[in-house]
């Protein structure tokens, strides 16, 4: 079925961009999936499988899987170690939402131009650094008018629209997901007010929700103005995942795209949320979500698959014997420069560990779909897809297909950064053996 669909290189590449039923674009997170081709895959999928109810995601970012699993009325589960990635998703795949999004975000807008105060409502190092005053003074009438509102999936809409709000209004570039900030006569050129800002995207947010309800409506997916399904997203390191999933596991599909290497050297996501996250409520967000995530700007990254050694991964011999190809790689590259086999090395330590993880959280012959990007070191492209691979089969886990997914213009993050040379994608159609 999905080999047959394979068959056309052109099928899992669609050129298709709409993103606008699935409330896709609230927030620009690093390295979305496409949802048309998510769903595709999944409607693929659930030919085969009629039986599968539910749907996890390890590795969620923005949500993209799960969205996907809510057009096909299934329960969504899943986590992040990103507290931003968290909020996002919470807001997509909430059963019920308020429909007066936009009228709320319009009071909330008018709240804070009718406000005269000067007060800065965020405590973050350098601030001047990265916001200038006045627009410091704006987000901060925002963010009080937001506090003001009392249903919370409405407070967590208008977080994610600030979020985005500061992502646009910041002195950070826009162009990369590093932290990088303009240069001071580019930033003193730059007019901007944010609640204006904030005002057009809660308007074009409250939309693509308005449509994604629609779908989910028409197809019958909501009762009584609720999804039909269960939701369930939660704060988590993939690593820990069997001590937080224990209640809702065994899961019978996945469906996630996992980072493929340390953040710091692919896509930080990071940094990417650092400015937002200082802008939001941490416990509107979720109970466990640690302020100590924006100790610095580094702080997620670093507790990120790869990020620093951590107590649960995978000894490097076990690691490099699952994997020959993994160790004939590694071996291949230069000691020089960057440390890049060490690096290397310790990312897949940690998602070895993360493969326990999530093995251990699904059902005997589930099917997994795993979206994998290609990356290089040393201007060696890391076989990312035939790595999982053996790393999967070493798990006693069959690889059904691999289907190869071009890319047509996905934003690339970093321009001389090592995943610049990513052009294709490939899906890993895999099913879960006896452990
Ligand atoms: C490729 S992105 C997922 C993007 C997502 N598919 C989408 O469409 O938005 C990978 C995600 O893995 C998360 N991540 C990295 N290390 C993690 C860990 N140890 N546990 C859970 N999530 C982690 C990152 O925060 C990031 O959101």
């Amino acid at each position: 079925m999905l080999e047959a669909k394979g068959a056309d290189p052109d099928f899992w590449s669609s050129k298709d961009r709409d993103r606008s039923d699935s409330a896709h674009s609230i927030f620009q997170y690093p390295a979305m999936m496409v949802p048309i081709v998510q769903r595709r895959l999944m409607g693929a999928v659930l030919e085969v499988r009629p039986d599968i109810q539910s749907v996890y995601d390890p590795f969620m970012g923005s949500g993209t899987s799960l969205v996907s699993g809510m057009h096909y009325g299934l329960d969504v589960y899943g986590n992040d170690i990103n507290p931003l990635a968290v909020l996002i998703s919470r807001v997509r795949t909430s059963r019920t939402v308020e429909f007066t999004a936009e009228a709320v975000a319009e009071q909330v807008a008018a709240q804070a131009k009718a406000d005269r105060r000067q007060t800065i409502e965020t405590s973050m190092d350098n601030r001047e650094k990265w916001f200038q005053h006045d627009v410091a003074i704006e987000l901060s009438r925002l963010r009080r008018a937001i506090r003001k509102c009392t249903d919370l999936w409405m407070r967590r809409f208008l977080w994610v629209t600030l979020a985005e709000t500061v992502r646009l209004t910041s002195n950070d570039r826009t162009s990369t997901y590093k932290l990088h900030a303009r240069p001071a006569d580019v930033i003193a050129k730059r007019s901007l007010s944010p609640i204006s800002v904030f005002r057009d995207l809660a308007r074009a947010n409250a939309s693509s929700f308005s449509t994604f309800r629609r779908r989910l409506t028409d197809a019958n997916w909501i009762k009584s103005a609720q999804y039909v399904g269960q939701t369930d997203v939660r704060v988590g390191d993939t690593r820990q995942a069997l001590d937080y999933w224990g209640d809702a596991a065994p899961f019978d599909l996945l469906m996630t795209s996992p980072p493929y290497g340390d953040n710091l050297t692919t896509v930080t996501y990071g940094q990417h949320s650092y400015l937002p996250l200082h802008w939001i409520d941490f416990q509107d967000i979720d109970a466990t979500a640690d302020t100590a995530m924006l100790r610095t700007t580094q702080e997620i990254d670093r507790r990120s698959l790869g990020g620093a050694s951590g107590e649960r991964a995978w000894e490097e011999a076990k690691l490099l014997e699952a994997s020959p190809r993994l160790k004939r790689f590694a071996d291949g590259l230069p000691s020089k420069p960057d440390d890049g086999r060490s690096r290397l090395v310790r990312f897949y330590r940690d998602f070895g560990a993360s493969l326990d993880s999530i093995l251990g959280v699904m059902k005997l012959d589930s099917y997994m779909i795993w979206t994998v990007g290609n990356r290089s070191i040393a201007g060696q492209q890391v076989p990312t897809d035939l790595v999982l691979g053996e790393l999967l089969e070493g798990l006693n886990c069959k690889v059904i297909t691999t289907l190869t997914r071009r890319i047509h213009h996905k934003r690339m993050p970093d321009r001389n950064a090592s995943s610049a040379t990513m052009r294709e994608e490939k899906i890993l159609v895999v099913r879960k053996g006896e452990p």
